[in-house]
């Protein structure tokens, strides 16, 4: 049990006095935190908590690759995303409370992380998978994120060497976001190297994995989160599965978006997002704000419409006392 479940076991005590009776277990919760955030932060901690207020009785599981707070910050820069997928989707399995399923919500690069959960393992099952700020197309921009601390001079010439050269072996074994760096005008250095998004995305010629599309099709819902004024993400619209068209040399300051619906993985239906929106379970929403600016307004209706339904099968009636 990790520290963050501790808390919401102890936040979960139920009051007798004013509390909400309910005959039937809300479905649990799995979160995947954000670059630089750590699985039981602050902020981790109080949005548990606000959770387990809306949903008495919910269990909640935050996502770690490591235990240690510091080391796990870290491990959202450092590492090979595809191995840290594995681990989790061992350490999911582990967990006994969650083995009929859960919903999860992955803020940011947890967002596609949790993702590739669903296409490669889902077992438990996940019901409804919602992203904040997610870079379901990548991003093109590994400058315009901040990330090493000023006192971190490793993480520094890391991430030079990233930016110099993004599809080495190297930067796509080591560090984390060059393993969702997608430049449209140089789609075959990333088709080639690129192991983690390419993969999930089943955009490598020939090796299409029927499993993912299997797999990401059967979700209840995709709750796909856009933030208005997001500019570390970029475009933005890669949250809603939206790419930069390649650059157009007549107009070279044109950026043309491609939205979800237009991309060839959709068109294709080459990971099941075609399917899984046809049967209404893509949902767009849009939150006004910066990236990751997490206001009530924003979160708040998500966690109530999408997170904690009955446990399939249980009635849910609930009785105000
Ligand atoms: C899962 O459980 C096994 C058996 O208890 C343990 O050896 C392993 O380290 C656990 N894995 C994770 C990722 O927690
Ligand atoms: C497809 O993905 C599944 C789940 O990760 C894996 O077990 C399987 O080996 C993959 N198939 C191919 C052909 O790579
Ligand atoms: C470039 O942009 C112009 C103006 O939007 C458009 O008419 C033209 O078709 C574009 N060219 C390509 C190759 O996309």
């Amino acid at each position: 049990m990790g520290l963050l479940n501790l808390l919401l076991a102890l936040a979960a005590v139920p009051s007798i006095l004013g509390a909400v009776v309910s005959t039937s277990t809300p479905r649990p919760l799995v979160i995947w935190h954000g670059m630089g955030d750590s699985h039981a932060s602050p902020g981790m901690v109080e949005f548990g908590e606000v959770i387990a207020e809306i949903h008495p009785g919910i269990f909640i599981h935050s996502v770690y690759i490591e235990e240690d707070q510091e080391e796990d910050r870290r491990a959202g820069f450092y590492g090979n995303v595809n191995e840290q997928v594995d681990f989790v989707a061992e350490q999911i399995a582990n967990i006994t409370e969650l083995k009929d399923g859960f919903d999860a919500i992955g803020f940011s690069q947890g967002g596609q992380f949790l993702r590739a959960y669903v296409e490669r393992y889902n077992s438990p099952p996940v019901h409804n998978l919602i992203t904040f700020g997610s870079q379901h197309m990548g991003i093109i921009g590994i400058s315009d994120i901040p990330t090493c601390r000023p006192w971190d001079l490793m993480c520094q010439a890391a991430r030079r060497a990233a930016k110099s050269s993004v599809y080495s072996h190297w930067a796509q074994t080591n560090i984390v976001q060059a393993q969702y760096y997608r430049d449209p005008d140089r789609m075959d250095s990333y088709l080639a190297s690129n192991k983690f998004l390419a993969d999930i995305n089943n955009e490598i010629p020939d090796t299409h994995n029927t499993t993912y599309a299997k797999n990401l099709a059967i979700l209840n819902k995709l709750v796909l989160v856009l933030f208005s004024k997001d500019v570390t993400v970029v475009p933005k619209e890669s949250s809603w599965f939206g790419s930069y068209a390649p650059s157009n040399e007549t107009f070279p300051g044109d950026k043309k978006v491609i939205p979800m619906r237009m991309q060839e993985l959709y068109l294709h239906d080459t990971i099941g997002l075609k399917r899984l929106d046809k049967g209404g379970g893509v949902v767009f929403r849009t939150c006004d704000g910066v990236h990751m600016q997490l206001t009530d307004d924003c979160w708040r209706p998500l966690v109530e419409e999408f997170v904690g339904g009955a446990v399939r099968g249980t009635p849910s009636l609930r009785i105000q006392v």
